[in-house]
């Protein structure tokens, strides 16, 4: 399909059309809970695990719900009707997500990761789905998501709108580095954050079922279900799981993209603690 087919632009912002218009324009309106989480990330920044790791922690019945921005007007009363708690993934920028989370001081999870890494798991990601456009070579995409244009908008931006609440109470922040170093650790940081009593015992036992490789093959054993994914331009599951690595920027970036990003990034991140 061609770019027009796929991609509309809202409020500036490149979205599949997965995310219906009328679904974008109503989130303003949407009525968020107390007790609702929200697991937030720009795509390809290790959404998947996270929520594996989340839903884990809960011995209570909790909904993962699919991305607040997938789907369609029926969406929000789809949301409304369940009665147990919400995990609430979603990939929107600070600046788009419904006031009600803000002014009713939900807790947040904003997982990153290298921005590099970022862009060579989404250039995959483009090669694979059928729901985003074709790019023909990694130098092309490379272009592309610095500028900025690509699904869900610049990383930087994306990045920036979120960091600048990095002191709220309500909203934590968490690395793919970090989780691929020290996942015990972090899992132990997000039970802290939500509440959660957690034995070491079920901290390990977790941070087992959640390993790249455990996740892969529980993925190949089911079928797609569309509610499996917490990203809002695949359904398809199997297309998550790629390689699960830190530094595979080396095996695609060139000396010369390098010193570019680092350029841009440098400029871009100049107010950022990052
Ligand atoms: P790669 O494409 O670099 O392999 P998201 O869930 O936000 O779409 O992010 C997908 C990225 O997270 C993919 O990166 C995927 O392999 C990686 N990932 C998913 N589960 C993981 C896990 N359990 N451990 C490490 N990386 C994981």
């Amino acid at each position: 399909s061609s770019e027009a087919e796929l991609i509309h632009v809202f409020k500036g912002i490149p979205f599949t059309t997965r995310s219906s218009p009328e679904l974008l324009k109503s989130l303003d309106t949407f009525d968020a809970r107390e007790d609702d989480v929200l697991l937030v990330s720009y795509p390809k920044s290790g959404t998947h695990w996270l929520a594996g790791v989340i839903t884990k922690l809960y011995n209570t019945q909790v909904t993962l719900t699919s991305p607040i921005e997938f789907g369609d007007i029926s969406k929000l009363e789809e949301l409304n009707k369940l009665s147990s708690k919400r995990i609430i993934p979603t990939h929107l920028d600070y600046n788009m997500l419904p006031p009600n989370f803000k002014n009713k001081k939900c807790k947040m999870i904003y997982i990153s990761r290298n921005p590099k890494d970022t862009a060579v798991s989404m250039y995959h990601y483009y090669r694979e789905n059928p729901n985003l456009p074709t790019v023909d070579t990694w130098t092309a995409f490379f272009d592309l998501f610095l500028k900025g244009d690509v699904v869900c908008g610049s990383w930087f931006d994306h990045f920036l709108s979120w960091e600048e609440h990095e002191n709220d109470k309500n909203i934590l922040f968490l690395f793919y580095e970090d989780m691929k170093k020290d996942l015990p650790k972090i899992v132990n940081e997000i039970s802290l954050f939500l509440g959660l009593k957690i034995s070491d015992n079920d901290i390990q036992d977790i941070c087992k079922k959640s390993s790249f490789s455990e996740m892969k093959s529980d993925t190949e054993k089911e079928n797609s279900d569309p509610s499996h994914t917490v990203c809002a331009l695949t359904s398809n599951r199997k297309l998550i799981f790629r390689k699960g690595t830190v530094g595979d920027w080396k095996n695609h970036f060139t000396p010369k993209q390098n010193r570019r990003f680092e350029e841009i990034f440098n400029e871009k991140m100049k107010l950022s603690k990052m």
